[in-house]
């Protein structure tokens, strides 16, 4: 993909995704954008060059894609983070293998690291990038901000925090550069104001000039990996979905170009589940009435975040409706038959077989004879013969995808 059209269209949609994750955050609402305005400001005022400022602000905007748990959130909303390691590790697994996010990779894997871990050997300094250090800073600015309110002088307060943390907590080094940053008040002014599409926009032409392009596919996996990885029955889903969903495709004769896209769709279809809490999406038993109505917004949520682009419009109409029943039995909308598209069918049968096949907090995978009876009880009211025709067809050549795609093994951190 050297289309500069498509280049500016991957770099349009990896915004967009960006700021939607941030948005709809069910653990912590706006951080992202707010530790990247002021990492951003940190950066500049010490004198980074732009392209390390890039670097600074895209691993901002993403740091903490890693925190699944509630208990997470409440730890690292604390003055001093305890364990931050989990949820750096996994946001480092998140973005392992994809090339534009290397660099970035190294530096989520270390961004709650202290100064003093450095000196006294319980960290190699040679394993912190440069961006950690700013990346740090900023994200206590904007963590002390809500632990200093009751005070008469907050800002005055949080500042002098930070200040008796330099050389323990914070590399000496910034220091000058915090000092002048924070005594302004469009430093504090900025955090609102800065235009986060614009930060990002910019960072990503400058990153992706420098590393090379990106294809959209990259970017729809990495979204898809950060929603999997709320729930540990399905670290894999989405990536599953999507290879299956294409192969599919392929058998019934799609063009390549759709068969692309389905695969897309597949990463896609569940982003909307960043909304909801992971305690419902790991409950171990039936969800109450409310967590499933919870449960089930996410089909609305994903085809929400996914109109925010005009690149994923069709896209995003499939991603929506992977829930809907040509009996209208489905959700969010009970969309009829009159409204479902062959992708459509696709899609949720690649949705159904792959949940079949995987193991969940109440049964193991289920066995292939089982799996295809439920597949063949769904159609024709549901969804499409023809598909499921496929399908049986091609089971045991379907099957594998779902090993092949667990190959990208979530729990190694060797990688790290
Ligand atoms: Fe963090
Ligand atoms: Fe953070
Ligand atoms: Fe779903």
């Amino acid at each position: 993909m050297k289309d500069p059209s498509e280049q500016l269209s991957t770099k349009r949609v990896l915004v967009s995704l960006i700021k939607s994750i941030d948005a709809y955050n069910s653990l912590l609402k706006d951080h992202h954008r707010r530790v990247t305005a002021f990492a951003y400001q940190l950066g500049a005022e010490y004198g980074l060059p732009y392209k390390r400022l890039s670097k600074l602000v895209i691993a901002a905007s993403i740091h903490d894609i890693g925190a699944i748990y509630v208990a997470e959130r409440d730890e690292l909303t604390q003055i001093d983070v305890v364990n931050p390691e989990p949820h750096e590790i996994n946001g480092a697994r998140i973005l392992s293998g994809i090339p534009t996010f290397e660099d970035i990779r190294a530096v989520i894997r270390h961004h709650h690291v202290r100064y003093e871990d450095t000196q006294r050997g319980r960290v190699n300094p040679s394993d912190v990038p440069e961006a950690c250090w700013f990346l740090h800073l900023a994200d206590r600015i904007d963590i002390y901000t809500h632990h200093f309110t009751d005070s008469p002088d907050p800002k005055e307060a949080l500042r002098q925090e930070i200040r008796s943390r330099f050389g323990k907590d914070f590399l000496p080094e910034l220091k000058g550069a915090f000092e002048r940053a924070t005594e302004s008040a469009q430093f504090w002014y900025n955090a609102e104001e800065l235009s986060f599409q614009e930060l990002l926009l910019s960072a990503v032409d400058t990153e992706m000039r420098e590393r090379g392009p990106t294809d959209l596919e990259s970017v729809a996996l990495l979204f898809g990996r950060i929603v999997d990885s709320k729930s540990h029955w399905t670290l894999t889903h989405s990536q599953s979905v999507g290879a299956v969903a294409e192969r599919i495709a392929q058998f019934m004769g799609f063009p390549e170009k759709t068969r692309i896209k389905l695969r897309i769709a597949g990463y896609l279809h569940d982003i909307g589940k960043i909304a909801v809490p992971s305690e419902i999406l790991e409950k171990p038993g039936p969800l109450d009435g409310d967590e499933l109505r919870k449960m089930q917004e996410h089909a609305l949520i994903s085809a929400l975040i996914l109109s925010g682009s005009d690149e994923l419009a069709e896209i995003g109409r499939w991603a929506g409706s992977h829930h809907e029943r040509r009996d209208r039995t489905g959700y969010p909308l009970k969309c009829g038959l009159d409204q479902f598209e062959s992708e459509i069918d696709i899609l949720a049968y690649a949705d159904v077989f792959t949940a079949l096949l995987e193991a969940r907090p109440y049964r193991e995978p289920l066995p292939a004879e089982e799996a295809m009876t439920i597949l063949k009880s769904m159609c024709p009211a549901k969804l499409s013969q023809d598909v499921f025709n496929v399908i049986s067809d091609h089971f045991f050549e379907l099957q594998p995808i779902l090993n092949d795609e667990n190959e990208w093994d979530p729990a190694s951190a060797m990688y790290l």
